[in-house]
């Protein structure tokens, strides 16, 4: 998915589903939960063993959400999302070797920052959206109205601390497309295969930012 495709999705659903999948037994009905909640994206986060079949799962079962691939912050692990399906790769922090890798495969990139510094490596390889982690730890919205002053070119993802109480706060900045978070599919819930419940906080999500 070519960055502008990842964009206007992300326009569209609002809130990016930050999961993270321990057994891939999981991953189909993850994300036949959050399609049910009008939440179709999953940013599978690299953090458990698990990640890379669990994207070829919903990539190949799922195909009316967009998978993409969280955490990634090395060349191996963005070329094993790719390879596994990965429609897009998102970073807790800036890599040079994730931006050649992803871009080379035509795959878009969103990169943590919370720096001018972080921001102005984004635009070396003239990424038009970052995402700005840890979001609430970082300063919020009054950090991202900020740098938006300075980088005026760049669109953001915060995530890290938004919730049902924060989302619509985040939204009503123009240079904010989406927020990403693990709040609409907590990992309790996933271990307690409650995919229902998680179906609820999705649609809840979807509600409230629609
Ligand atoms: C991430 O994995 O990107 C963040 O840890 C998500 O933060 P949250 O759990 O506060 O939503």
């Amino acid at each position: 998915m070519t960055q502008e495709e990842f964009m206007a999705k992300l326009a569209e659903v609002k809130v990016c589903p930050v999961v993270v999948i321990d057994d891939v037994e999981d991953a189909v009905p993850l994300a036949r939960a959050l399609e049910a909640g009008k939440l179709p994206m999953a940013e599978v986060t690299f953090r458990t063993p698990a990640a890379a079949d669990a994207i070829a799962r919903i990539a190949k079962e799922c195909p009316n959400v967009v998978v993409g691939a969280g955490t990634v912050i090395d060349r191996e692990q963005c070329t094993r999302a790719i390879k596994a399906g990965a429609q897009f790769i998102v970073a807790p922090s800036f890599s040079d070797e994730v931006a050649q890798c992803a871009i080379g495969h035509g795959v878009a990139y969103c990169p943590g920052t919370c720096t001018p510094t972080d921001i102005t490596n984004a635009l070396r390889y003239n990424l038009p959206m970052v995402k700005f982690f840890p979001a609430g730890n970082y300063g919020g919205l009054k950090t991202i109205k900020s740098l938006a002053s300075v980088f005026p070119q760049i669109k953001f993802m915060p995530t890290g601390g938004v919730n049902v109480d924060n989302v619509n706060e985040y939204l009503g900045f123009d240079k904010i497309i989406s927020v990403g978070g693990t709040w609409v599919c907590k990992k309790d819930m996933v271990a307690a295969k409650d995919w229902d419940g998680i179906t609820k906080l999705c649609q809840e999500a979807y509600d409230l930012t629609h």
